[in-house]
């Protein structure tokens, strides 16, 4: 079954772009990953099976629901655990309200805390998700932080997903993270897509560097081993 067909609460929301507030008000959805990114997410949860998800972002729960969908179809004591410290003033509770109407409160954990308050801790737990997915404050220290702990979380094998790559921010982010940590980018069926415009102007600029391509569709990379570089080393990112 697809994403869609699996989850009737995220079907509606996307449907009508609209979500039934805790008084019953009507709150315009926004902020979410789109249809695409989510059906995504919800086939890597599938094809990777973690048995713990990490979240980082969750907003009126568009993420949420593909990554509990899919849990909920591999049927095993699968769970998600969702850091967002605006989840209940500025999201209006939106996301806590469809991960219950959709039933799936018992495989649910939401932090009510900044990442770079949250993510400490749970590294100090012993948390070990097994796959992760980014889609929180989307400057380059907020993405860089939520990146470095979610690395130190992850075994080998381990699964982080980004969304928004094609900010700026999000890019460059990636990009030190891939030349000062070992994972390998993975295919998760979406298409390549980069702004072509910025492709231009920087072939114009003289840059064909692989690093400066900057794509846009969401992205996801394995961990390949533990590694962190030695106290001296730099890579140009
Ligand atoms: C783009 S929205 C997430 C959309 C959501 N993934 C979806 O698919 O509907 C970004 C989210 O990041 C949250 N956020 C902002 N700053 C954060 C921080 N420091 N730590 C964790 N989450 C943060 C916001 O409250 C918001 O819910």
């Amino acid at each position: 079954m697809s994403l869609l067909e699996e989850s009737p609460v995220l079907r509606e929301m996307l449907a009508t772009g609209e979500i039934v507030g805790a008084t019953g008000e009507r709150i315009k959805v926004r902020s979410q990953i789109s249809l695409v990114f989510a059906e995504a997410l919800y086939r890597t949860v599938l094809q990777f099976q973690p048995r713990v998800v990490l979240e980082v972002g969750m907003a009126y729960g568009v993420s949420t629901l593909a990554i509990l969908a899919a849990l909920q179809k591999l049927g095993s004591d699968g769970r998600l655990v969702s850091i967002d410290p605006h989840q209940t003033i500025y999201w209006h509770s939106g996301g806590l309200l469809n991960v219950s109407r959709a039933g799936l409160q018992s495989r649910h954990q939401w932090i009510g805390e900044s990442d770079f308050l949250a993510l400490p801790r749970l590294l100090a737990e012993g948390f070990q998700p097994g796959l992760a997915y980014i889609d929180g404050w989307h400057t380059f220290d907020y993405t860089l932080l939520d990146l470095y702990y979610i690395d130190k979380m992850l075994g080998v094998g381990g699964v982080v997903g980004l969304n928004d790559c094609g900010f700026p921010a999000v890019h460059k982010a990636i990009n030190f993270f891939l030349s000062h940590r070992r994972y390998e980018e993975i295919t998760v069926g979406l298409p390549t897509v980069y702004s072509r415009k910025r492709e231009i102007f920087r072939r114009l600029a003289g840059d064909f560097s692989a690093r400066g391509r900057r794509l846009c569709q969401d992205r996801y990379f394995k961990k390949l081993e533990v590694w962190e570089p030695t106290h001296d080393f730099f890579a140009d990112f």
